[in-house]
């Protein structure tokens, strides 16, 4: 292999590592306000992360290349709001997105077309990924906007 693209793929597969670790702050940032299915929903997706990293993992070793495991900065533990939460995980995907365009296009460019085949399945998996987010986001506003009706009915009733 082009020793770009492996060097572009280590990047990524530590980059999924990563981002494992930012849906495992999250997932124990619910756990803390006992929000059990937020914190169901997050483990799974740190799982997932997990599971991308080593697609990736398993290809180099497939093709005879060096998996390189590199470190990385502390995820974000503490957040404002459900809202929030969702809305950072939605921009994370989306750089997510960018970065395997990018893998794509190299990947395109110096004809290995090995590698578009792997990158194919990532490229299906962000649509995905983007819209369980953006579908969660919709949601919680829409729960939101229902609560404060809710409340503003109920407040209503007071007489002293
Ligand atoms: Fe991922």
């Amino acid at each position: 292999m082009d020793k770009k693209m492996v060097e572009a793929i280590n990047t990524q597969l530590n980059f999924e590592i990563e981002s494992a670790h930012v849906y495992l702050a999250m997932q124990n940032y619910f756990a803390a306000k006992s929000l059990k299915g937020f914190e169901h929903w997050f483990q799974v997706q740190f799982r997932e992360e997990l599971e991308h990293a080593q697609k990736f993992m398993d290809y180099l070793n497939d093709r005879g290349e060096r998996v390189e495991v590199r470190g990385f900065e502390n995820p974000q533990n503490d957040f404002e709001s459900v809202l929030q939460v969702l809305e950072i995980s939605l921009n994370h995907e989306k750089e997510v997105t960018r970065r395997i365009n990018n893998l794509m296009k190299m990947a395109i460019e110096l004809n290995d077309y090995a590698t578009v085949s792997l990158l194919n399945w990532y490229i299906d998996e962000q649509v995905e990924e983007e819209a369980n987010f953006s579908e969660l986001i919709d949601k919680v506003k829409m729960i939101s906007n229902n609560g404060l009706f809710m409340l503003d009915k109920e407040l209503r009733k007071r007489e002293d």
